[in-house]
């Protein structure tokens, strides 16, 4: 890698974007590159309730899920400086967004519709892609999602490829996102 994620992160950085963009494997990379924690909301939220999250969303619901996923960020968010990877809807809640962008430096990880299709054509465990076509599906969540991850501090396309290639490009936005706000 050309940039090797040895600069100063005065912030826990968020990966943001849809279901398939890569929030996690980047994540890890960027994690690794940088020598910090890695941690997933999706997995915390897993391990506080004791089941996964499609049993979340059966059991209780999309707002509790919600909550939940907006308490367990809070609480990540105080931890020292690390790579947090959220799932899909975090940065879409108004409460969830306003703490990301007030105690993270937040990453949306771009990409495009043939690129989501495919990646989460892999995996049934997601409960919003349960019932119906996956296409129809996130085209629908790209047009209401896009403009709101759109406010993130750093956006990083996340293209058909090498993961260490996108990782390179998401290490260069931070790096660039830091150094400005330091001059
Ligand atoms: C969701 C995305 C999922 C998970 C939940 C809801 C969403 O995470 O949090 O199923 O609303 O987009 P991933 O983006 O990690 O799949």
């Amino acid at each position: 890698m050309s940039i090797n994620g040895n600069f100063p992160i005065p912030k826990t950085v968020v990966l943001v974007g849809l279901m398939g963009a890569g929030k996690t494997c980047i994540g890890k990379k960027m994690a690794q590159a940088m020598n910090l924690p890695f941690v997933d909301a999706d997995a915390e939220i897993e391990k506080a309730a004791g089941c996964s999250i499609a049993e979340i969303f059966e059991a209780h619901g999309e707002t509790y899920f919600r909550d939940r996923e907006r308490m367990v960020i809070q609480r990540l968010l105080e931890d020292p400086v690390q790579v947090l990877s959220t799932g899909g809807g975090a940065f879409i809640d108004e409460g969830t967004r306003a703490t990301i962008l007030d105690k993270g430096i937040s990453l949306w990880l771009r990409a495009d519709l043939d690129i989501l299709v495919e990646r989460t054509s892999r995996r049934t465990h997601r409960p919003l892609l349960r019932n119906g076509n996956h296409r129809e599906i996130l085209s629908g969540l790209i047009d209401e999602r896009y403009p709101i991850y759109a406010k993130a501090d750093i956006t990083t396309d996340s293209a058909e490829g090498s993961a260490d290639i996108t990782t390179e490009q998401a290490l260069q936005g931070l790096y660039d996102f830091c150094k400005n706000k330091t001059e």
